[in-house]
């Protein structure tokens, strides 16, 4: 009803701009202002993971990717990111002394749990992180992290990922820090910048929708799009074309930024527009200069950037400040408002997209 969707037109919508809100509860209680420390009773009892199997579906996994980066970088963890229904009939090396952690919104999708159930048979360590409490991944897990996005009702989910984002990066903080490898710059930088974040996705959320209704307009005749990052934005560049695939239904391929020159460069011309994701750093002027590579070819271009950006494109689009790896979570919600003004503008049905279905519990 239009009461339960609190006056936005759909749920969809309503949930990209609970956002802020989302991030806000997740740091609750977990982040320790003066100290920088981040508490997450929920694993203290467990060791540090001495390597990380990450496993989920659809959207949580593109969450998966992107907490790999910052496992890795700022915990030292060797982590891998496995496609739930892809392990499950694999002979993966797993077992006593390995850790999974399975993602996922509802804790019911039926290859996640069988991921878990692979796991736990070969006697892997399995910790949740999921946002239904007393779901099955929340059951069977050893250990479970819940994200507390409240109740997702859109089937292409959005604030649950912004969900997983804030606890993986949180958990990557934790580890980083009970290992004592946690880089100085993230142990300074990370909490406060955090705590920054609700309050300026809040104030950009209804600019970030004026600009994604402008564009869908200017591309809504495209058949095909592009999506590019490198880095934590190349999870983000599959996030964005999978949202745009689900509810406008119209093609996306979200690829490696480096990667296109192995294949997709190919079908670059003025028809296909590209979508890149460009935030200010290190990576910035690699991807300034594949986005050259697409305009030397007569491709229409949508820049995701940051303040300070110098993108000669067609249209760039700014989001606000955030620090490193944190403009991931100004990011995001420009990908969903695209995809969001995209599909509506077309007619389709955003929160019941055709063939999908919020949480698939059979194989
Ligand atoms: C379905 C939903 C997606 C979701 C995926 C994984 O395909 O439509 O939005 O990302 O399942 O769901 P989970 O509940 O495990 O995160």
């Amino acid at each position: 009803s239009a009461a339960q969707k609190g006056g936005y037109k759909h749920f969809m919508l309503k949930e990209i701009f609970e956002q802020p809100r989302v991030i806000a509860d997740c740091l609750a209680g977990r982040v320790d202002r003066n100290s920088g420390r981040v508490i997450l009773p929920e694993l203290e009892a467990a060791e540090v993971p001495e390597r990380l199997f990450i496993v989920a579906c659809g959207t949580s996994y593109h969450a998966g990717l992107w907490g790999m980066y910052l496992m890795e970088q700022w915990a030292g963890i060797p982590t891998r990111v496995e496609i739930a229904s892809e392990l499950r009939y694999r002979d993966p090396i797993l077992g006593p002394g390995d850790t999974v952690l399975a993602i996922s919104q509802s804790g019911e999708t039926a290859d996640t749990l069988a991921g878990i159930h692979l796991a736990k048979a070969r006697g892997a360590r399995v910790i949740g992180l999921c946002n239904v409490v007393g779901s099955s991944v929340a059951r069977e897990a050893d250990l479970v992290v819940h994200t507390q996005a409240g109740p997702e009702i859109s089937v292409a989910s959005t604030k649950a990922m912004c969900s997983q984002l804030a606890l993986l990066t949180l958990m990557a903080l934790a580890f980083g820090q009970r290992k004592g490898v946690l880089p100085e710059d993230a142990a300074k930088n990370c909490v406060p910048g955090l705590e920054h974040l609700p309050a300026a996705l809040d104030a950009a959320l209804p600019g970030m929708r004026q600009r994604a209704r402008e564009l869908c307009r200017v591309y809504a005749e495209a058949r095909s799009f592009l999506y590019l990052g490198r880095g934590l934005c190349f999870p983000l560049a599959l996030e964005g074309a999978l949202k745009l695939k689900e509810i406008s239904y119209i093609h996306a391929e979200g690829y490696a930024a480096g990667e296109m020159k192995h294949g997709p460069i190919a079908l670059i011309d003025p028809k296909f527009p590209t979508f890149a994701l460009a935030p200010i750093d290190s990576l910035y002027p690699k991807v300034k200069s594949n986005l050259q590579e697409v305009q030397a070819r007569g491709g229409k271009i949508i820049a995701l950037t940051q303040p300070g950006g110098d993108l000669d494109v067609d249209h760039p689009w700014e989001t606000p400040a955030a620090w490193g790896p944190l403009a991931s979570f100004m990011l995001l919600p420009a990908l969903q408002l695209f995809a969001y003004e995209m599909a509506d503008y077309l007619g389709k049905d955003v929160d019941q997209p055709r063939n999908l279905a919020k949480s698939v519990t059979v194989e």
